[in-house]
């Protein structure tokens, strides 16, 4: 089986598919095989990332969710497996970051960030055990962390938090997944070069007094591999996690990060 058909006939859910790395990972799944669901708050744009896997050959459908509500992230899993009989993959990518002094968060911006980057995982990783523990073949669990979640930063403390909790959720929902055969893993970004890290650097750049993308400036030269991330750079990782050959790795977060964090 060559790599390019590493995910044939799986069904994988991804959120956040509708931009930036979800983005890039659905158009691989699709590249690979997968019949690939592209779940976003934004359905327009997940529609569009739909149409592009189905103009290149591949199998796609476009579904709306706020991975913030329970009942919204549970429907998810049940259309998928309406439409398509089943879940072998779920990709839980949807986040945001924001740049603020810490003294200056607000509760609901505080609340805001673990509802979409921590309860929206959890939820996602329950929903998706249920259906693959029913089906009782295993299957593949994957967060998005972040390098962030592994160490400090200035003016991203809910965001840290956060992704520290991805890391977290990532070991212990292995633990209780093992038995059932599905493996649970996660990723840890670094500095890439989406509407993510626009915004923080405009955020960033404007709380130092900095012109609008010198934050980027500062934080980009400092990559060991020399040059900012794009999108396309997680994806070979995660096709693998997602594959049959990863199945005797769970509970890990790997750091793809131009050699940035190595712990
Ligand atoms: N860009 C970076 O430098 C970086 C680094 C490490 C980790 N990350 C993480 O990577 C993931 C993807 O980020 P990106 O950089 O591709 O960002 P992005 O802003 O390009 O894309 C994020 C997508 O998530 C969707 N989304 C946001 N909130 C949602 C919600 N409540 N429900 C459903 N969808 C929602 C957005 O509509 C958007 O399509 C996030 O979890 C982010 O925290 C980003």
């Amino acid at each position: 089986m060559s790599a390019a058909q590493r995910l044939e006939d799986k069904v994988a859910i991804i959120t956040g598919g509708a931009a930036g790395m979800g983005r890039a990972m659905c158009e691989r799944f699709g590249e690979e095989g997968a019949i690939v669901v592209v779940a976003d708050l934004d359905l327009a744009g997940a529609e569009a990332v739909a149409d592009s896997i189905r103009q290149a050959g591949g199998r796609a459908t476009p579904l709306p969710v706020d991975v913030t509500s329970k009942a919204q992230v549970d429907e998810l899993v049940s259309r998928t497996v309406a439409a398509h009989g089943r879940l072998d993959i779920i990709m839980n990518n949807a986040g945001y970051g924001q740049a603020k002094r810490m003294l200056e968060i607000t509760e609901a911006e505080w609340d805001r960030m673990q509802a979409v980057n921590v309860k929206g995982v959890f939820f996602g990783i329950q929903a998706a055990a249920r259906q693959m523990i029913a089906q009782g073949d295993g299957g593949r669990i994957l967060s998005t962390a972040s390098i962030a979640g592994r160490r400090g930063n200035p003016y991203t403390a809910h965001y840290n938090v956060s992704k520290a909790s991805v890391i977290q959720l990532t070991m212990c929902a292995a633990l209780d997944l093992a038995p059932h055969g599905i493996t649970v893993n996660a990723i840890c970004p670094g500095i890439v070069d989406t509407q993510f890290w626009r915004s923080l650097d405009e955020e960033w750049s404007a709380i130092e007094g900095w012109e609008t993308g010198e934050a980027w400036q500062r934080r980009t030269a400092t990559i060991p591999l020399g040059r900012p991330e794009v999108a396309t750079d997680v994806v070979g990782l995660v096709a693998f996690l997602a594959s049959e050959d990863a199945g005797y790795i769970t509970g890990q977060s790997y750091n793809v990060c131009g050699g940035l964090v190595m712990t």
